[in-house]
């Protein structure tokens, strides 16, 4: 039930990972089946969500600065509710209001069923909040609204039970729990069938899924979800090393649709480090893991996510992050530098003792490092035929289309007649550290 009268329309700013992105399309078809809908900009908005991340301290600087804002917005625009959802609340709670006078209600990313009841109630003249785990919410039965029609997530887990020392993800997204083997393949195939060509699996440690109805794991997962879109690439994120397992890597190799790209964050190259951030696994273990991975599954591509300056990182600690990735290559990283999360186990246990200045020339160091080897390992594909899924209009013209390898590398190349969702054959003319360019295969041929 909504109110008529009033502008019932809404806007979602999504942060953080594809997680919260998988979110956010579950937000806007619950609150689409109640009667609101979506507003094409901000400033028409009647509702403003922003789903949040809470897992490094810039990411929730970042919200309080959005806030103002909005505060700003409010003044001009009587009647605009604000709500904060995902999991900066979840992890702040109630304190989560003094931050900004222009919330007006919370939700955690376990309630989202209960968003149009929290409008209603500020409506009504209350600043409510919905923050409990439901350990059971997989939000089954709700077809989330995606953003484009080439690429879609499908959420296989939610929740974490690790306890990554750093890491707040256990404490705002709860217990680990699966969606049934059954409503996963389902889904797949009302994707293919609407004509989707990438479909990513997603949870945050993936490996530890298991099936509540039949316990099958990952491995029977992707291998099934791979024969439900035989003609889609199948992707999936993220992978823990120490879950990652032989029967995975084997499906991987075995089933052509399935990309040779494995996103394995590895955040240190010490195992000292990794044993500080209860990562469950040593560098020797990492090392065996990625060869098995490279002898396995040929022309596989690695990526990692690296964390410098964590509690009690000496010198050498970082220099073994260093020859690490000089050793492993990974095509991209993602890096960042330790920021202590209150309440994880690490900022009960350990002293972030790190001094920032350090921490912030051992990050550049590493981004200097991983900047030279990904670009090395570009310019090394220059002169060759890649096929790329198209995905949209590049960014800088219109006579480009943006697309990926499957190994997951960013392709710029020359529109000729293609289209996104197009399979391209692109041979590779030039390339920078991030993106590979060049132009269809045959379009010369095409053009003359
Ligand atoms: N589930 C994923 C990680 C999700 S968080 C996994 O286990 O790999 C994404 C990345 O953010 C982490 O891999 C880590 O590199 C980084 N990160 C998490 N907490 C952090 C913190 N407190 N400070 C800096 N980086 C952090
Ligand atoms: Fe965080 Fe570790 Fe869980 Fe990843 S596996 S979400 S880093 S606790
Ligand atoms: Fe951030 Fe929450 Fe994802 S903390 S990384 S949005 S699970």
């Amino acid at each position: 039930m909504i109110t008529t009268g009033i502008n019932n329309t809404f806007f979602i700013h999504t942060f953080g990972c594809q997680m919260n992105q998988a979110d956010s399309g579950i937000i806007t078809a619950l609150l689409q089946h109640e009667g609101y809908s979506l507003a094409d900009s901000e400033d028409e908005a009647g509702i403003i969500l922003l789903n949040t991340c809470a897992v490094r301290e810039n990411a929730v600087d970042r919200i309080e600065h959005y806030l103002q804002h909005l505060q700003g917005l409010k003044k001009r625009n009587k009647g605009l509710i604000v709500g904060v959802s995902g999991c900066v609340p979840q992890y702040q709670r109630q304190e989560m209001f003094s931050i900004s006078p222009a919330i007006d209600f919370l939700a955690g990313p376990d309630t989202y069923r209960s968003l149009p009841l929290l409008i209603q109630q500020v409506r009504a003249g209350q600043r409510p909040s919905s923050l409990e785990f439901n350990s059971a919410e997989t939000y089954e039965g709700i077809d989330p609204v995606r953003q484009g029609a080439i690429s879609a997530f499908v959420p296989v887990m939610r929740g974490c039970n690790n306890m990554c020392a750093f890491c707040v993800v256990p404490f705002t997204r709860g217990r680990e729990r699966s969606h049934p083997f059954s409503s996963v393949i389902s889904e797949v195939r009302q994707l293919v069938s609407s004509g989707y060509r990438e479909i990513t699996l997603l949870g945050q440690n993936v490996n530890s899924y298991h099936d509540p109805e039949e316990g099958l794991d990952f491995a029977a997962l992707l291998d099934a979800a791979s024969r439900e879109a035989p003609l889609a690439r199948i992707r999936f994120t993220t992978s823990h090393p120490k879950d990652i397992s032989e029967a995975l890597v084997r499906t991987i190799a075995d089933r052509p649709n399935i990309c040779n790209h494995i996103h394995l964050p590895v955040q240190s190259g010490s195992s000292r480090m990794l044993a500080l951030m209860n990562r469950g696994h040593t560098i020797d273990e990492y090392r065996e893991k990625t060869a098995l991975i490279r002898e396995v599954i040929p022309g596989v591509v690695l990526t990692t996510d690296i964390i410098a300056g964590f509690c009690g990182e000496q010198e050498k600690d970082h220099q073994a992050t260093l020859e690490l990735l000089s050793e492993i290559r990974f095509d991209l990283a993602y890096m960042f530098f330790y920021s202590e999360r209150p309440g994880t186990l690490a900022a009960r246990t350990l002293e972030d003792d790190v001094p920032e200045a350090v921490k912030k020339r051992r990050l550049q160091e590493i981004i200097d490092l991983q900047n030279s080897i990904s670009e090395v390992l570009y310019q090394g594909a220059v002169g060759t035929v890649v096929e790329v899924l198209a995905e949209s209009e590049s960014k800088r013209s219109s006579q480009q289309l943006m697309g990926r390898t499957d190994t997951n590398r960013v392709v710029v190349f020359d529109r000729a007649h293609y289209q996104a969702g197009d399979l391209v054959k692109v041979l590779i003319t030039s390339a920078t550290s991030a993106t590979l360019i060049g132009r269809p295969e045959y379009s010369v041929d095409y053009e003359s």
